[in-house]
């Protein structure tokens, strides 16, 4: 069986919803509040196992309730977490998440998060190397994110990188992933505001996804750019939709899915995952994703 290896940041999801979001020096009186599994790394990694991907988890969480509550929470979703580091210099990452207006925003304190560092991926270079497929995020340290993309590179292992949050990156780490997956915002900020869409597409043709919310992706195919569509859903929480992508993207590669198929399949996951609370809540697994896929 194929193997999925996601090395990213593993946090705790601490949740308001309310009706209005407060503005600068405003309190407002939410709804409810929810503590609850994430970090986009965790979120990717659960995203694929559920649909029956072999995963594994490297990544790093505090000695403390939050990291044995993420721990947990990963080996009820079957990912192997044997190589998680534990660490007592810091507490494990939290976000804290406002729902309000339809939308999110989201603030998060890596912790632990820092500590996923060239010397922990140094030290997990064999596991590294046994995958099929290596998903990466920012939320850890770029350093780390750099050394592992070259390491891929060199050994022929394709890697997947959804370039979030948000930041500037070297050209040589496009060049080291087999996969780039920016929402729009992140597109401006990596390629910069006036660069064209259609010249970068075509630049990387089947590398660079550009996810567009419910406009869907687009993508160069070698020949022309195409648009696969977004699939239309009753949204109650997008948090975590782009990490269902990029798992469910993940997923259908290792099965040997075409690029177009499986943004198609990574579209419908990400869809599904937004009509419950929360970025795991709406994952779904593949019978739920079949069942979806007949309406
Ligand atoms: O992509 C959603 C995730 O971003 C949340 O789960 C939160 O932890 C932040 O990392």
């Amino acid at each position: 069986m194929k193997n999925i290896t996601v090395i990213g940041s593993i946090n705790v999801d601490l949740v308001a919803v309310s009706d209005k979001r407060p503005k600068a020096g405003e309190t407002v009186i939410g709804k409810a509040f929810h503590t609850i599994a994430g970090g986009k790394g965790a979120n990717q990694a659960v995203a694929s196992a559920r649909l029956g991907a072999n995963v594994t988890m490297l990544g790093v969480v505090g000695n403390d309730t939050y990291g044995t509550f993420s721990l947990d929470n990963l080996k009820e979703n079957n990912i192997n977490i044997d190589s998680v580091g534990v660490t007592n210099e810091t507490t494990t990452g939290v976000a804290q998440i406002v729902i309000a207006e339809n939308d999110n925003s989201i603030i998060v304190i890596p912790g632990a998060n820092d500590k996923c560092d060239v010397n922990y991926a140094k030290q997990n270079e064999k596991k590294i190397l046994a995958s099929d497929l290596v998903i990466l995020q920012l939320e850890i340290p770029l350093e780390t994110v750099l050394f592992i993309a070259g390491l891929c590179k060199k050994n022929n292992i394709p890697v997947l990188l959804n370039p979030a949050p948000a930041c500037v990156i070297p050209e040589k780490l496009i060049d080291d992933v087999t996969f780039i997956t920016p929402n729009e915002h992140e597109f401006e900020l990596i390629f910069g505001q006036d660069s064209n869409k259609d010249t970068l597409l075509k630049r990387y043709p089947n590398k660079l996804l550009i996810t567009e919310g419910s406009n869907g992706v687009i993508f160069h195919n070698g020949s022309e750019i195409v648009r696969v569509p977004a699939n239309k859903v009753n949204v109650v929480d997008t948090t975590g939709a782009g990490d269902t992508f990029n798992g469910a993207f993940g997923a259908a590669y290792i099965n040997g899915k075409e690029i177009d198929e499986a943004i198609k399949y990574a579209n419908l996951a990400a869809g599904i995952s937004v009509t419950k609370l929360g970025a795991q809540g709406g994952m779904p697994t593949q019978q739920e994703l079949d069942r979806w896929e007949q309406f």
